[in-house]
């Protein structure tokens, strides 16, 4: 056994381990070593045959049980539906939530309090206290509170003046899954700061495609890592559930969100049931080991052919959603579907959907159509097309997590933590996530760090752009509305850099025309991708990979600077890995920032050397995803034939390296072939 342990996971890619897994899980079924229980802290790989069993650390118990079940024999079918029901902000009133009995609201992203982007955190818990205390005024026998629902993804990122942490990606490439609880445990408490008790956290897709829009919203391509990070994030935000300051979590989406045919949003997923239990579910066993109580279910089909499925869509698949989670991992909390997800079943609607209820969706985010939702569906148990049963069975499981949470003790705004974010303890965080989550690709000559006394030169359409640093799901859904006054207590980085080396060495010019590159000791040109989210960020096949096809006038900016005896550092943020070999060519050196939020100066901190002229900081990020040497890399971006990444999944360098880069070659392509 001891042999076996010695496979306790590391930081590895998970391709090059496949076949000692193999051998191990070979090894370990014939000695019967198997560790089914798929625990959050896997001391083995092990390839398994079937949906794991799950020991949760939250457990129901006789008492909770009898409760639940008094308070449901004393509901009306109307009000077992109302708490099914999970309406958006905008589209219900306080007074509506107690006319109808419902269960949950949600805001999307862009909807905040009375519509004003620059609510305040009063403003917010005012209207959390007004949904309570219309849901526990209602003239049911036993009142149940209302929960909402936020996308609080990376911080609680739609609240004005929040501390915007660095997307997933950049904390897959941290490869510290310490600092991954740190940050779920910061982003509970910004959430309670605003009287809200759910954040729909964290996005656990093990991406095969940058193409996907929502790369940037997973971890790693390394089933294990997300494993890891789901229990450690989970365990950040709920804790027991039992604390203040802690909130219940969402792990989404179920599943193989990340795992679609060309990185397609909401596609078709056509993974083997063993790449499901295997890959696609990791993230999954990770939350649950950590007690997660809520599953949001996922958009994306699977064609499973083993059921002889046709590409199903996931939000009516009985075998995932009830038979694998609830059966066999034995899952007791609720399953959410996504935003008008259940419209997506064959036969359904956004406000109908008796499938996606019998599958196993005990909770319907059903933002606008609710109240035909609750007519349909009432007539649905009526009329035979959904058991009692089922019913009763998704509200148990609603009130189950409603009592874990102590949702009755107090209302919103009783919680220590509403209406204040401690934002210097969130900025230091968030300062210290992001030195560790961005990636040096690049550093000939060891020309960083630079001195921090010389005069640098500053361009690039991201220099001074918050919406770029932060990417999507920032104060609004796309992120790409917003202006840097949105982000009130962000620091671009090139704010970073004056507060760094003082403003008297820094000259700025987004475009650097007309400006003589001898005058600077260096060019620091920090370009980026544009905000996107979901649909919107596709990279839809045949476009290439490649950065520049997007964003031209940005390459040619450095080409005509660089050369000149003037080192040219390059930052790039991205919501994935691109194909960059020109920008890297043009590059002394590159760095890899991905969308590390509002707080900059944890990129400044490594590219300069302290006052004293010694290292203060150095890079320790190492890639989560691989990094593509051509426009049109496979759909996975791993060795495929003669085809190798430029960089493996793991690759970062730090100052002791002295590692040079030659000349790469160009693909110009402007549309790949299959
Ligand atoms: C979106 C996303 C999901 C989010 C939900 C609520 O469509 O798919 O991640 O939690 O709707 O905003």
């Amino acid at each position: 056994m001891a042999k076996l342990q010695e496979m306790t996971r590391k930081k590895s890619n998970y391709k090059n381990n496949i076949a000692k897994i193999a051998v191990i899980s070979l090894l370990a079924l014939q000695f019967g070593f198997i560790n089914q229980s798929a625990n959050a802290k896997p001391t083995i790989q092990t390839q398994l045959k079937d949906w794991p069993k799950i020991n949760s650390p939250i457990k129901s118990d006789a008492a909770t049980e009898a409760k639940i079940k008094s308070i449901i024999s004393t509901m009306t079918l109307r009000q077992k539906i109302g708490q099914m029901t999970q309406a958006e902000i905008r589209y219900i009133t306080p007074k509506e939530v107690q006319e109808y009995y419902i269960g949950s609201v949600l805001n999307g992203g862009g909807a905040w309090p009375a519509m004003n982007k620059h609510a305040s955190l009063d403003d917010w818990v005012a209207l959390s206290d007004a949904f309570y205390d219309a849901s526990m005024k209602t003239d049911m026998k036993n009142p149940i509170p209302i929960i909402w629902g936020i996308d609080a993804v990376h911080g609680n990122n739609n609240v004005y003046g929040a501390t915007i942490f660095p997307h997933n990606i950049g904390l897959g490439a941290a490869h510290d899954a310490k600092l991954v609880g740190e940050i779920g445990a910061a982003t509970a408490r910004a959430v309670r700061a605003t009287g809200i008790q759910w954040a729909f956290a964290p996005t656990l897709a093990v991406v095969q495609n940058q193409r996907w829009g929502r790369s940037y919203e997973s971890f790693s391509n390394d089933p294990y890592q997300v494993r890891e990070y789901g229990y450690e994030y989970i365990k950040g935000l709920q804790g027991d559930l039992k604390q203040d300051g802690t909130v219940l979590g969402s792990a989404k989406h179920y599943m193989g969100d990340g795992g679609t045919k060309d990185g397609i949003n909401e596609g078709q997923n056509y993974s083997s049931r063993l790449e499901m239990i295997n890959k696609h579910g990791q993230g999954f066993y990770g939350a649950l080991s950590a007690g997660v109580q809520n599953i949001m279910a996922t958009y994306n089909s699977w064609d499973n052919s083993a059921l002889g499925d046709t590409a199903g869509k996931i939000h009516g698949n009985h075998e995932l959603l009830t038979e694998a989670l609830k059966q066999k991992m034995g899952f007791e909390g609720f399953v959410v579907s996504d935003w008008n997800g259940i419209a997506q079943v064959k036969g359904c609607a956004n406000d109908h959907c008796p499938q996606s209820i019998n599958a196993g969706v005990d909770m319907v985010m059903v933002p606008e159509d609710w109240k035909a939702f609750i007519d349909n569906t009432t007539k649905d148990v009526e009329e035979g097309r959904i058991p009692m049963s089922r019913i009763d069975d998704a509200v148990t499981r609603i009130l189950r997590v409603k009592m874990q949470m102590g949702l009755w003790d107090i209302k919103p705004s009783q919680s220590k933590y509403a209406g204040k974010i401690d934002t210097a303890a969130d900025q230091e965080l968030a300062r210290r996530a992001v030195r560790k989550s961005v990636v040096l690709l690049k550093n000939n000559n060891s020309v960083l760090p630079l001195a921090p006394n010389k005069k640098v030169l500053v361009i690039g359409n991201s220099a001074d752009n918050i919406s770029n640093q932060t990417g999507g799901w920032s104060v609004t859904w796309q992120g790409n509305e917003n202006t840097n006054e949105d982000f009130p207590n962000a620091t671009s980085l090139l704010k970073a850099i004056k507060a760094q080396i003082g403003e008297g060495n820094v000259t700025y010019s987004i475009d650097g025309k007309g400006v003589n590159p001898k005058d600077y000791s260096a060019i620091i040109a920090i370009v980026g991708e544009t905000p996107y989210a979901e649909t919107k960020g596709d990279l839809r096949f045949p476009a290439p990979l490649s950065y520049s096809s997007r964003f031209g006038d940005e390459i040619a900016n450095i080409e005509r600077l660089k050369g000149q005896g003037t080192p040219v550092i390059s930052v790039l943020y991205s919501g994935r890995t691109l194909y960059t070999n020109d920008l890297i060519n043009a590059s002394d050196a590159f760095v890899a920032a991905f969308l590390p939020g509002t707080e900059a100066q944890g990129i400044s901190d490594l590219l300069f050397k302290g006052k004293d002229g010694k290292i203060k900081y150095d890079f320790s990020g190492k890639l989560s995803f691989p990094w593509p040497s051509d426009a049109c890399p496979p759909a996975t971006n791993e060795p495929y034939g003669n085809y190798k990444p430029l960089f493996n999944a793991n690759y970062g360098l730090n100052y002791s390296q002295k590692t040079n880069i030659g000349k790469l070659k160009l693909d110009k392509r402007e549309t790949c072939q299959k």
